[in-house]
């Protein structure tokens, strides 16, 4: 693995050829940051040696490499998710990249349905901390000390500092933003009445199908994480009804320039 993670990072580093201040996932129906990049360079995955192919409607599959808020920034649009079929090997495999090209900040986006009553569609949530609920761990299997230890430590995943920045910014640009408990699981199917139940009793304030293995492997390698996310669907009791793919984008969409402000101007001050 190691080897496939060293060749992709060079393929890449040689289009590139100077340092990138932060990595960047975009979730789903999220991808409009990338119009806010001033766009050097545009790889499709399927031309990425070593990379998996995204196949998911409202994935594009393209890396792009660009400046956005004064850095340089390499961004993922479109991401590998689990329930696609990839191992959790392959949905991580472009953070180990990003690492080894020299990426340490990582910024992650998702859509998610909102467990916590107070939350509302369309808010936007930064991501105080996860509940790992995959069926597989991404770390699984013989460690590669050269990217990290055996047993990282999970208590400090998310960036305070950035998260305390972010509130600032929110505040300062009239954004209302609010801070919660992500609950990663493997989907595809969006939760029953009693899981959304269950997941807001184990602690969670939002749950959706991504992030949690990109962090856990951004973590693994020492990486600063920072995670925002957009509630598309209520999990509420009372509140729930009936969604689809298309619906979560929409909701996504519209709450996007909100999001794409906030994480600019987080970039801008790295
Ligand atoms: N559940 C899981 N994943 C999601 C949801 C949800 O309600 N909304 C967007 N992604």
């Amino acid at each position: 693995m190691l080897e496939k993670i060293k060749a992709t990072a060079s393929f890449i580093s040689e289009k590139v050829k100077r340092p990138i201040d932060a990595g960047i996932i975009l979730g789903s129906g999220l991808g409009g940051l990338v119009n806010e990049i001033d766009i050097e360079l545009t790889i499709a995955y399927a031309e990425i040696p070593n990379f998996p192919v995204s196949t998911v409607d409202g994935h594009n599959g393209h890396l792009i490499v660009g400046t956005l808020g004064g850095k340089t920034v390499l961004a993922m649009q479109g991401r590998f998710h689990f329930y696609e079929g990839y191992s959790m090997k392959e949905v991580t495999f472009p953070v180990r990249v990003m690492k080894q090209i020299g990426i340490n900040n990582l910024f992650v986006s998702n859509a998610s349905g909102g467990l916590n009553p107070e939350y509302n569609v369309g808010d936007i949530i930064v991501i105080s901390d996860h509940i790992n609920f995959f069926p597989e761990h991404p770390l699984h299997g013989k460690n590669i000390d050269e990217l990290g230890p055996r047993f990282p430590d999970m208590s400090k995943t998310y960036d305070i500092h950035l998260r305390n920045k972010a509130k600032l910014i929110a505040i300062k640009n009239g954004i209302t933003i609010k801070e919660g408990v992500y609950v990663g699981v493997q989907g595809p199917t969006f939760e029953t009445p009693s899981e959304y139940k269950m997941f807001r009793l184990l602690g969670g304030d939002l749950v959706g199908m991504s992030t949690v293995p990109e962090v856990i492997v951004a973590r693994h390698m020492g990486m600063t994480v920072f995670g925002i996310s957009i509630v598309t669907d209520s999990g509420v009791p009372g509140q729930i009804v009936e969604i689809s793919h298309e619906e979560v984008q929409e909701v996504a969409m519209k709450a996007e320039p909100k999001m794409t402000l906030i994480l600019k101007e987080l970039i801008a001050g790295l």
